[in-house]
């Protein structure tokens, strides 16, 4: 059966499951990255296995993965003894002595919880808090939107940001005609591997333009022209991550009539909602344009930058439908994805969320202690850009104060970030993106000064 043909006769979810999972199968063993020498059959029957040897391991022939390219900074920042390192690779937001900040609001949410003696651990629904989804669909699409009011949103709790990405690949991959989805040049290092683990096909477009470090907006408005009619659209809500570089109002309106034009399906990826720039209606503009056309759509939603709830991993999924009806029937499907993933979703966190939006005390406080972490971001954009400035730094670094939310792509290169590692104990991706997040006042000086070293020595 072709893939257009499983695709028109949706009832056949035997025949869509086995598919999909074959690509999966398929994609994970070009994942794995066996010795050429070798296939992994051979050098499971060269090893003989013995019940109670201990060095004939029956896994003696798994080799050894390399470290996750961000998650392996932190890695290497942790084994180095100097004093004066400095990790700007972690996705994580830290105060100006260095440090994780749980939210006053967060405490006291958690405080309440505690207290409730009537609450008790039993497991959520598959699909999660209810009281969390209505509320998170409400945040992300506005308390006032006509799909919220017409019942054509469905949303579904799921592991944060990353959880829910792969929920809808799962779901996408079972349920949508087209299996190929766009992602920007560059993106976020796990996108292409949850969409292609999630059974779909990963193709590009071009996002990024080194030369401006800045939009490439012709080169993405000419590949998303040229995608084929319903293919999927991977879209950073705002704050794209790794670039820091975000589509204006009067661009995102443009690549809205482009891909409604062509029938292109956008999935949005919001993991930075209010931190961008401090206001969350602000920052959830993009996905409110799509959703005000009448239109479908998907979207990933996290807590863990702007509730600073990164392990609690609380996130919500949403699809956008055209009908109740439509969207009664794809909930009931997206419990059939979760059910064989995880069972269900895990309660604390969700419960923080679900507490703190509906009191209007609580949210006004989180507010704004979310505006004053987006603050303090844009604030070392603008302590690190003097710095430079000061120094001389050869290069226009106006780019830093020009991106938005927790990364600037600095366009340093891979030697240039080696040697700031080395020399001045910087750690941060090879790409060159820096988190904002993670420096302060007493830490822009030395960045500056490697980054002044970094481009006047390694040209
Ligand atoms: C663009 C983007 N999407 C999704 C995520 C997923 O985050 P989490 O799973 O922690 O919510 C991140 C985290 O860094 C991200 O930058």
């Amino acid at each position: 059966m072709s893939p257009q043909e499983e695709s028109d006769c949706p009832r056949f979810d035997q025949a869509h499951s086995f598919s999909s999972s074959d690509r999966r199968i398929s994609a994970l063993v070009r994942h794995l990255t066996v010795p050429t020498h070798a296939s992994p059959m051979d050098s499971i029957s060269a090893a003989p296995t013995s019940a109670f040897g201990t060095a004939d391991s029956v896994f003696a022939h798994v080799v050894q993965a390399p470290e996750d390219p961000i998650l392996g900074v932190t890695v290497a920042y942790n084994k180095d003894p100097s004093p004066n390192k400095l990790n700007l690779g972690v996705g994580a937001y830290r105060t100006e002595e260095g440090k994780p900040l749980v939210l006053n609001v967060v405490r006291r949410a958690e405080q309440q919880l505690v207290n409730d003696r009537s609450r008790v651990k039993e497991y959520l629904p598959i699909i999660g808090l209810a009281e969390f989804n209505k509320l998170s669909a409400k945040l992300i699409f506005g308390a006032e939107s006509p799909a919220i009011l017409e019942n054509r949103v469905t949303t579904v709790q799921c592991l944060s940001g990353t959880g829910s990405l792969r929920v809808g690949a799962e779901f996408l991959a079972r349920h949508y005609h087209e299996r190929t989805i766009y992602i920007p040049v560059p993106t976020w290092g796990n996108h292409p591997k949850v969409f292609t683990l999630g059974g779909l096909s990963v193709k590009t477009y071009r996002y990024y333009d080194p030369a401006t470090r800045g939009l490439n907006f012709q080169g993405l408005l000419e590949d998303l022209g040229s995608a084929p009619s319903g293919a999927i659209v991977l879209l950073h809500a705002c704050a794209h991550n790794p670039t820091g570089v975000d589509p204006t109002l009067e661009q995102w309106e443009q690549i809205r009539q482009l891909m409604r034009s062509k029938g292109l399906l956008p999935f949005f990826d919001s993991a930075y909602q209010g931190f961008a720039s401090g206001r969350l209606d602000a920052d959830a503009q993009s996905i409110r344009m799509f959703v005000a056309d009448g239109g479908e759509c998907l979207v990933a939603q996290s807590y863990a930058k702007n509730m600073g709830l990164y392990g609690e991993r609380v996130g919500a999924f949403s699809i956008v439908c055209k009908s109740a009806d439509v969207a009664r029937r794809v909930e009931s499907q997206l419990k059939l994805v979760i059910r064989p993933m995880y069972s269900n979703p895990p309660i604390h966190g969700a419960s923080i969320v679900a507490t703190i939006l509906r009191d209007r005390d609580m949210y006004n406080e989180w507010t704004v202690e979310l505006k004053a972490m987006a603050d303090r971001i844009i604030s070392m954009r603008h302590e690190l850009f003097d710095a430079l400035r000061a120094r001389g730094t050869p290069g226009d670094w106006s780019h830093i104060i020009k991106q938005i939310g927790m990364f600037t792509f600095t366009g340093l290169n891979s030697e240039q970030v080696a040697f700031m590692t080395k020399e001045y104990h910087i750690y941060m991706t090879s790409d060159g993106r820096i988190s904002m997040a993670g420096l302060s006042s007493r830490t822009v000086p030395h960045l500056a000064d490697a980054i002044h070293a970094a481009v006047t020595r390694m040209g």
